[in-house]
């Protein structure tokens, strides 16, 4: 899969390239990972990659020029990929929006700078807006990572096996289960007693329950969205009734 990043500041996609289960992809060749400077098409006398915006008012906007000279070189390079502008006012980033990302062969990211692009090369050029929470960066370039790095945990063959993506949070409507390691017993507390029984029917039925359960705890929202099959109603009511007689 090809991502490539049109920002002002390529050296920030380090952080992905060169560490953890990003880095080992893109050495691997599973991803390629490629950035567009618009600087580097900033033909205007002072090579300015800002200009002020029509109607005065603070901040900058950045100059349509450069920009849509370097989101042409990035298709270029990616020719059948879809364009994502990073934008507080995109469609907020979910788990399934993630996977079906994940399913593009190429994808350019356009990041903002300054108060933002201008609006017509929006509608130009921009297949989809992409928001990954209700604040505000000062720039497109760690919100695109985050998708990145999302995107890339969905591409065959990064995770291992034992990481697979399908059993993090949100892939089926939960959270994930709470997760130990050694030693057995750390600080007074001991890892519970079924992680360590070797039964693999009877962890696989704890980790749905504590799914439920810490869904239920922590965002109960999410279970109003999802429609329960009998075992798990059945996981969280036994939880539920031994809650009341403790
Ligand atoms: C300072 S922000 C501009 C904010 C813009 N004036 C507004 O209020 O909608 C600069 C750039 O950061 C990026 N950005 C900031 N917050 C973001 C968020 N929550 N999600 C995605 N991108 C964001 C966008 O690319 C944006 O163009």
């Amino acid at each position: 899969m090809q991502l490539m990043l049109v920002t002002l500041f390529p050296e920030m996609l380090s952080a992905l390239t060169q560490s953890g289960v990003t880095g080992r992809a893109c050495e691997l060749g599973l991803v390629q990972i490629g950035a567009v400077n618009p600087r580097d098409f900033a033909f205007n006398k002072h090579k300015s990659v800002d200009d002020r915006p029509y109607g005065g008012g603070p901040g900058m906007v950045m100059a349509i020029e450069p920009l849509r000279l370097a989101i042409a070189e990035a298709r270029k390079r990616a020719p059948n990929a879809s364009v994502v502008y990073m934008s507080p006012q995109g469609q907020p980033l979910t788990q399934t929006r993630v996977k079906d990302l994940a399913s593009n062969e190429a994808l350019i990211f356009v990041a903002g700078r300054y108060e933002g692009i201008d609006e017509r090369l929006i509608a130009a050029e921009v297949d989809e807006e992409i928001s990954i929470g209700d604040y505000v960066l000062s720039g497109g370039e760690l919100p695109a990572m985050v998708v990145m790095d999302a995107v890339c945990r969905w591409v065959p063959g990064v995770l291992g096996h034992d990481q697979s993506a399908e059993q993090d949070s949100f892939v089926n409507g939960l959270l994930d289960c709470e997760h130990y390691t050694r030693p057995e017993i750390h600080d007074g507390q001991s890892v519970p007693e079924v992680l360590l029984s070797g039964n693999h029917e009877r962890i696989r039925k704890w980790r749905l329950q504590r799914s439920l359960v810490r869904t239920l705890e922590r965002r109960p929202d999410l279970l109003e969205q999802r429609v329960l099959t009998q075992e798990e109603k059945t996981l969280l009511g036994e939880y539920l009734s031994q809650q009341q007689t403790d």
